[in-house]
């Protein structure tokens, strides 16, 4: 072991209570506050429980916090650059004193640790944004994706594990601190280096992965970071057994994987100083994490990038103290007459470079079309259409919306026998009448009421397209914004199209085929849409139908011919 980089400051500390000490603090619980933890912190906690997070015994005090804030440093000298602390809610905060023992639970129920309350704080968090996000603006992504995990009251203490957070998935890669250093002593690796990623890794990223630990004369930890991944994301799964998949290409003995429990909170070049350190708690002297590093989770969302440099210059600036230095991610594109991957600076002034971008990856996963051959492996590529089949296997939603009487419910139904004629796919319908029987029988229809049944709705229908079915709903929907919230939660699990069932109102109220019109207007019937209730046409919507005009039959042929354009239905059956 003696040849392993030490932890930081010295020894892994590791709060793991002995087994009789373990018996004692369950007994003694039942009588004690708890709190389920959040996702966020139960990651936090992982890595306090398991030394990744040496030499810290517990969440920090106040003062610690605006030391490390102010100066990056711990009470007692050592660098730390980023807040970790344990904020609860409100209510949680009324019910302790100091000197107390809080239970620390996971979202299950399960005890994980007993913290013993050394203070509690109301503080101002402004200079903590301040300090990690260089702006305590709330309307900043980082900062309300900050907040919005984050009570108002802060308890401080130690801890004492009673088990680690359980998980159920990949249990033999995610290896602790203490595992992963016993593991490098075996294999005899002194020089480390950790590739801190949470992409989708073909062959492009394994071959600057390998070459960068080549030429630094080390071995290669993959170490991606799950600290935020949820059980129910099946992306997940399917990324890391790409991993899994990818590790197999590397020469023998020379990379491990490992899932890390990490919390990003996206602080950039401060985010980069605690990676270092938990890295080197695993045993790694380097790290090389994606390019974007700090912003990367936020980037999609528009967040302010940080410099790249910055966090390279704020690691190496400590490489002494914390003992690993960070390599710079380089691009690495395929040159064609070489038939190999080069750093872009190295391409030859005459060579033709090859490179894929994700959208191009996604449309061709849609279209079932292959990968390129130099792009990714084989059986990295089998993993990839495992998640994402092409659009003929995957689910979809269609959603109608329109005026009671435009003709929702008849284009519905006859969309689903038509889809059950074309067959493949098991069809549910979700029809408004029959959802406000059963899903949503208590609701009346004030708008709060309204959204909710919508959104019950567009939960159920995710849930079909994600399972590969297909969902079709057909309720008024009149507002707008509730319909893109279900645009947003059924896109990621498949396909949506927005069908605006347009029938003008007057063609409605002339077939008033329930009598609903003539009792809104003789005011029987309250807050009815379209007489004394708002109707918002969409206009995001895919197929527009309007059924004075048309037939059920020609209604459902638009919907297939779409269906079948996008790729989601290939049958000449429309
Ligand atoms: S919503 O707005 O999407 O939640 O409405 P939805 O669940 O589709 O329910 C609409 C059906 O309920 C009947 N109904 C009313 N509709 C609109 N406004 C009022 N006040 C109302 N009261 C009862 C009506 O039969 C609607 O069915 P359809 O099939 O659209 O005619």
């Amino acid at each position: 072991m003696q040849h392993l980089i030490a932890p930081y400051r010295g020894d892994l500390v590791n709060p793991q209570a002995a087994d009789d000490r373990v018996a004692e603090l369950r007994a003694a619980s039942r009588d004690w506050p708890s709190w389920d933890l959040m996702p966020h912190q139960v990651a936090d906690l992982e890595l306090l429980m398991n030394g990744g997070m040496s030499p810290l015994p517990g969440f920090m005090t106040q003062s610690e916090v605006e030391s490390v804030c102010r100066d990056m440093r711990l009470a007692n000298g050592s660098l730390w650059p980023v807040p970790v602390t344990l904020d609860v809610s409100e209510a949680m905060g009324e019910s302790l004193d100091i000197g107390d023992r809080l239970v620390l639970r996971d979202a299950e129920g399960v005890m994980l640790a007993v913290l013993t309350v050394d203070e509690l704080g109301r503080p101002d968090v402004a200079p903590e944004l301040e300090a990690l996000f260089g702006t305590s603006d709330p309307t900043d992504p980082r900062i309300s994706a900050y907040l919005a995990v984050r009570g108002p009251v802060r308890v401080a203490g130690t801890v004492e594990g009673v088990q680690p957070p359980l998980h159920y998935d990949f249990r033999e890669i995610r290896l602790t601190p203490g595992e992963l250093r016993r593991k490098f002593a075996r294999l005899g690796w002194r020089r480390v280096l950790a590739y801190q990623t949470h992409r989708t890794l073909h062959r492009a990223e394994k071959e600057l992965a390998q070459r960068t630990a080549l030429e630094l004369g080390a071995n290669l930890l993959v170490h991606p970071v799950v600290g935020l991944s949820k059980v129910e994301d099946a992306d997940h799964y399917a990324k890391v057994r790409c991993y899994q998949a990818l590790m197999a290409h590397f020469p023998k003995d020379f990379a491990r994987l490992s899932l890390l429990p990490l919390a990003s909170r996206g602080a950039g070049p401060r985010e980069a100083l605690l990676q270092a350190i938990v890295h080197r708690n695993h045993g790694c002297t380097h790290m090389m994490v994606e390019p974007n590093h700090g912003g990367t989770v936020l980037a999609s969302a528009g967040a302010p990038q940080y410099d790249p440099e910055a966090a390279l210059e704020l690691v190496n600036a400590h490489r002494d103290e914390v003992g690993v230095e960070m390599v710079p991610w380089r691009e690495m594109v395929y040159l064609e007459h070489r038939r190999r991957f080069v750093t872009v600076d190295e391409v030859p002034e005459d060579g033709t470079v090859r490179r894929v971008r994700t959208d191009e990856v996604v449309r061709r996963l849609d279209d079932g079309r292959p990968l390129p051959e130099w792009y990714t492996y084989p059986s990295v590529e089998k993993e990839l259409r495992h998640r994402h089949p092409y659009r003929g296997r995957q689910g979809f939603t269609v959603f109608f919306t329109g005026l009671s009487g435009s003709g929702k419910s008849t284009i519905a139904n006859a969309l689903r026998v038509k889809l059950l004629e074309i067959g493949g796919r098991g069809v549910t319908l979700l029809d408004g009448d029959l959802v406000r029987k059963n899903l949503s029988s208590e609701l009346g229809f004030s708008k709060e009421h309204r959204d909710l049944n919508i959104r019950r709705i567009g939960f159920v229908a995710s849930e079909i397209t994600r399972a590969g079915g297909a969902a079709i709903c057909a309720p008024i929907a009149p507002y707008d914004s509730v319909r893109r919230e279900v645009r947003n939660m059924v896109h990621p699990a498949g396909g949506f199209v927005l069908v605006h069932v347009a029938t003008p109102i007057d063609v409605c109220e002339a077939r008033d085929r329930k009598g609903l019109y003539a009792k809104a207007r003789a005011g029987i019937i309250k807050e009815f849409t379209g007489v004394s209730d708002p109707y918002e046409a969409p206009a995001d919507a895919e197929v527009v139908i309007d059924t004075s005009d048309v037939t059920p039959e020609e209604a459902v042929r638009e919907v297939l011919l779409h269906l079948e354009r996008e790729g989601y239905v290939t049958s000449d059956a429309s």
